[in-house]
């Protein structure tokens, strides 16, 4: 179990009705996975059970072998500022600053630093003495993406990270994440709509009538 870096055991979750039920799902060092499955189906609820922020109705998560729903708040504060990379569904980068600064922002808050090769990867290098607010939501998708890879996290989790995004941005945004998961040797775990990003996964799990089911 000691290489595990995430380990779910028979999760559920409710809330007016049962989302889903006994959900397990493993991730080791350089392990990819996508999560697909409809709209409304507990996606992002799972995801959110899985990366410290929504306590499952049932079952346990360990995130490197730490039960996490049994620690104190200054620890899983801890774990998510060091190991965690969460890209949301709705980006949040601070508005009035510059989008150099959110990024420096993300590498200072865990002594990393920005990495020139992923600004050169999402094509976001020329845009970054912008104002965020100045940008398209495509590009304060991208900024937002390398803000979170600044930190080096061990585990990235991300929402529909590319639903904002034309195809060839698209693939570009999953070229640094495959690269940030081999280079940290982290993992990932990405929920998609998208077949053609969602196959660039080591494993593809669809949530439907209340299960996950491995797809290939
Ligand atoms: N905080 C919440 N309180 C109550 N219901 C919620 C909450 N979050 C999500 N839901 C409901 O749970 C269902 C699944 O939502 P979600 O996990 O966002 O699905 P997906 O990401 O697959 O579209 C939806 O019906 C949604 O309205
Ligand atoms: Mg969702």
């Amino acid at each position: 179990m000691q290489h595990m870096l995430l380990y779910a055991s028979d999760i559920s979750h409710t809330f007016d009705y049962k989302l889903f039920n006994a959900v397990d799902l493993s991730l080791e060092v350089k392990n990819s996975i996508a999560i697909v499955g409809r709209s409304g189906s507990g996606k992002s609820t799972l995801l959110h059970n899985l990366s410290t922020f929504l306590k499952p109705t049932s079952g346990s998560v360990k995130l490197f072998g730490e039960d996490v729903y049994t620690l104190d708040e200054s620890k899983i504060e801890k774990i998510r500022r060091f190991k965690l990379g969460m890209i949301f569904q709705n980006h949040y980068l601070f508005r009035g600053m510059r989008a150099r600064t959110n990024i420096e922002l993300a590498s200072m808050l865990s002594d990393s630093f920005i990495d020139q090769k992923v600004l050169d990867t999402l094509e976001i290098a020329n845009l970054l003495e912008q104002k965020t607010s100045e940008l398209s939501g495509g590009q304060q998708q991208r900024i937002s993406i390398a803000r979170v890879l600044a930190k080096r996290p061990k585990l990235i989790f991300a929402d529909e990270p590319t639903g904002n995004l034309d195809k060839q941005s698209a693939h570009l945004v999953m070229d640094v994440l495959l690269e940030a998961v081999k280079e940290n040797n982290g993992a990932m775990i990405i929920v998609t709509h998208d077949e053609e990003i969602a196959q660039r996964c080591e494993r593809v799990y669809m949530l439907s009538d209340k299960k996950l089911e491995l797809v290939s």
